[in-house]
């Protein structure tokens, strides 16, 4: 049922972990099963320079928060915006369809962790 991309970032997730000095942190939980991820981003002249998640749910969750993490990393921040469910769910070799909303959970973490950034930015240009 699942892929064997999938079964290797299960077993062997990429980038976990936290960075302490994040430029942008998001956190979304997913409703539909209570699940949670948060991620971590380091931004460098407009670059994400490191990336890293924590993750409290499926297989799957942390299948594609592993893989969005590869995905973003060196990336612009206008590019990882461009990163979607899709995306990660075909990087992944697909999902099954009633795993896809995992997916949903690391590309909507990504974007608010971006988000995130972007507001601290605005508000040091405004001090
Ligand atoms: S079952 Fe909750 S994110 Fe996969």
């Amino acid at each position: 049922m699942y892929s064997d991309k999938v079964m290797a970032h299960f077993a062997n997730p990429h980038n976990v972990g936290e960075i302490p000095d994040a430029d942008g942190i998001g956190k979304v939980g997913n409703p539909q099963c209570g699940d949670v991820m948060w991620l971590y981003i380091k931004v460098k002249n407009n670059i994400l320079t490191d990336i890293k998640f924590k993750t409290f749910g499926c297989g799957a969750a942390i299948a594609t928060s592993s893989m969005i993490t590869d995905l973003a990393k060196g990336k612009t921040i206008e590019e990882a915006k461009k990163i979607s469910r899709q995306d990660v769910a075909d990087s992944l070799d697909g999902l099954p369809p009633t795993k896809m909303h995992c997916s949903n959970l690391a590309a909507d973490a990504l974007r608010e962790a971006i988000k995130d950034y972007e507001a601290k930015l605005a508000e040091k240009a405004r001090a």
